[in-house]
């Protein structure tokens, strides 16, 4: 159950039983610092946070997102014109049940990233009547729900992370993935795309939230490709067993948009989906997202606070 502190400046109200809360009360273009205060709490408690009723303009959104950190963007995709950090997310009614598209998988933000992006942000500029809607898990549930003898041998565990599985021929992209990083919309070269594909990214399965403590399951699963050490045979088995452990309907919630909603998210703490089931119709996002730090395990984080002692 998710408990609720005492604010003065907002409301929140919880809209999933683990993960996800509205927050009522607020002008996100017309925020002070103490009421921002109040809504990163909120953040850190409950996941992801969503607001109601704005009229943002992409600047506008920019600069709420810069409140969170220093903005980061995918290097493939340029931002929203007249904007640094804004990335713009359309798809128009003209596309196709079946058309695929980056986000409708469960997953976190590229984590191949040395230093994966820590929080994200949506506002929707359009929205279907119906179906769009975005889903998130919370990566704290899963990690608190495991067997002790289980939570202790993830610990063990470092993941590599991989986007050839995602992007690469054989992997969703062979389903139509592959063609949203195609030019000219799209800013790598061949050469980018086959790096881009062949890096692998080392992070403990196992990692302590940085504002938090919690420790959670950094388990991105389109990433995940094997741990360090074993082969992919030998790691899939539990990487899939954990994956889908994660995305348990207890430890989801589901947000249905409408124009002038935002949604912001722990990219660390929780997996986010986006439905792909609004063929026929448009819709048109703006995201924002927010640089992240070195992902570290619970034994690092000890040494590193006995150090700082
Ligand atoms: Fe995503």
């Amino acid at each position: 159950m998710q408990q609720v502190r005492d604010y003065k400046r907002i409301t929140v109200a919880p809209v999933g039983g683990v993960i996800g809360a509205e927050i009522g009360g607020v002008d996100l273009g017309k925020l002070d610092d103490e009421t921002f205060a109040e809504i990163r709490q909120a953040f850190a408690d409950h996941l992801v946070i969503f607001f109601k009723d704005q009229r943002l303009e992409a600047l506008d959104f920019q600069a709420f997102g810069a409140r969170f950190g220093e903005l980061s963007i995918t290097s493939y995709v340029p931002p929203l014109p007249g904007t640094t950090h804004i990335q713009h997310f359309m798809r128009e009614a003209s596309h196709k049940w079946g058309d695929r598209n980056f986000g409708d998988n469960w997953h976190q933000d590229q984590t191949i990233r040395d230093r994966p992006n820590s929080i994200s942000g949506l506002y929707s500029v359009d929205s279907p009547p119906q179906g769009g809607d975005t889903m998130f898990s919370s990566l704290y549930a899963a990690f608190e729900t495991l067997s002790p003898a289980l939570q202790d041998i993830c610990g063990q565990l470092t993941l590599v992370h991989c986007a050839t599985g995602l992007y690469g021929p054989d992997g969703l992209g062979g389903r139509g993935v592959k063609k949203a990083i195609d030019r000219p919309k799209f800013t790598l070269t061949d050469e980018q795309v086959r790096e881009h594909l062949a890096k692998e990214t080392l992070h403990p399965l196992i990692v302590v939230h940085p504002v938090t403590g919690r420790k959670l399951l950094l388990i991105s699963g389109p990433y995940a490709t094997r741990f360090d050490g074993m082969t992919e045979d030998e790691s899939q088995p539990l990487i899939q067993y954990l994956y889908q452990h994660a995305q348990r309907p207890e430890f989801v919630t589901r947000w249905r948009w409408q124009p002038g909603q935002v949604a912001v998210w722990d990219n660390w703490a929780c997996m986010h989906f986006g439905v792909q089931d609004y063929a026929g119709m448009r819709r048109e996002m703006y995201r924002f997202e927010v640089e992240g730090t070195v992902p570290v395990g619970p034994a690092r984080r000890e040494r590193m606070l006995q150090a700082a002692e």
